[in-house]
C-alpha cells in the first residue's frame, strides 16, 4: 500500500470513531431527555391558570386554555342575568343537579362564585364539539325567543348563558364549570378551589 493509501485508511477509520462516539453521546443523552419531558409536560398541562378579567366587558367573551381543555369566561349584564332567572321551564337541568360543579359554585341560574362571570368549560356534553358564543338577541337562526348563549353547531344543542342546556337537545347535561376561585378582583385562578371544596 502506498503511503497516501495509508494516511487515507487513517483518517477513514479516525471519522468512523468520531462518528461512533457521537452516536453514543446521543444515545446516551436520550433516555434522560425522553424521562424528563414527559413529567416536565405533565406538570405544565395540570398547572392552574390565570385569568385576568379587568378587561372584559359586559357581553364579551374570554377563553383561557386549561388541561388542554378551552374555558370560557363570559360577563354577564344586569338585563342578562335577569332573563337567565326566567328560564327554568325551557332547561333540561336548571339547577344544575345533573351536571357537573364544584360543589360551592351555587346551583342558581348565575351558576357563578359571582354572578357577572360565568366560567365554563368550552366542550360540548353530547359528543365534545366546541359550541359558538352566540350573544345576540333573536338572530334569523336561532329564533325571535333567543336572547344570547352558546350553540352547538354538530347536531344542534343549545345552552344559555350560564351553559345550561335547552330541553330536548342532544347534549344531556349543562356545560361543565371546572374548579376555580378568584385570586384577586379581578383575576381568577381556574384549576385550584381555593380552599373552597
Ligand atoms: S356534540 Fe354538541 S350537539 Fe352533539
Amino acid at each position: 500500500m502506498s503511503n497516501e493509501g495509508v494516511n487515507t485508511r487513517r483518517r477513514v477509520l479516525v471519522g468512523a470513531s468520531l462518528v461512533v462516539g457521537g452516536v453514543g453521546s446521543v444515545a446516551a443523552l436520550t433516555p434522560f431527555v425522553s424521562s424528563w419531558n414527559p413529567s416536565a409536560k405533565a406538570k405544565a398541562a395540570g398547572a392552574p391558570v390565570k385569568a385576568d378579567v379587568s378587561k372584559l366587558e359586559p357581553g364579551q367573551q374570554m377563553i383561557v386554555e386549561w388541561r388542554g381543555k378551552p374555558v370560557w369566561i363570559v360577563r354577564r349584564s344586569a338585563e342578562a342575568l335577569a332573563h337567565l332567572a326566567t328560564l327554568d321551564d325551557s332547561l333540561a337541568d336548571p339547577a344544575s343537579v345533573k351536571s357537573k360543579q364544584p360543589s360551592y359554585v351555587p346551583s342558581t341560574a348565575a351558576r357563578a362564585l359571582r354572578d357577572e362571570y360565568i366560567v365554563m368549560i368550552g366542550i360540548c356534553t353530547h359528543l365534545g364539539c366546541s359550541p359558538t358564543y352566540r350573544p345576540e338577541v333573536a338572530p334569523v337562526d336561532l329564533g325571535e325567543d333567543w336572547n344570547g348563549g352558546f350553540y352547538c353547531p354538530c347536531h344542534g344543542s343549545t345552552f344559555d348563558l350560564s351553559g345550561r342546556v335547552f330541553k330536548s337537545k342532544p347534549a344531556p347535561t349543562n356545560l361543565e364549570i371546572p374548579p376555580h376561585f378568584y385570586e384577586s378582583d379581578s383575576v381568577i385562578l381556574i384549576g385550584e378551589d381555593g380552599g373552597n371544596a
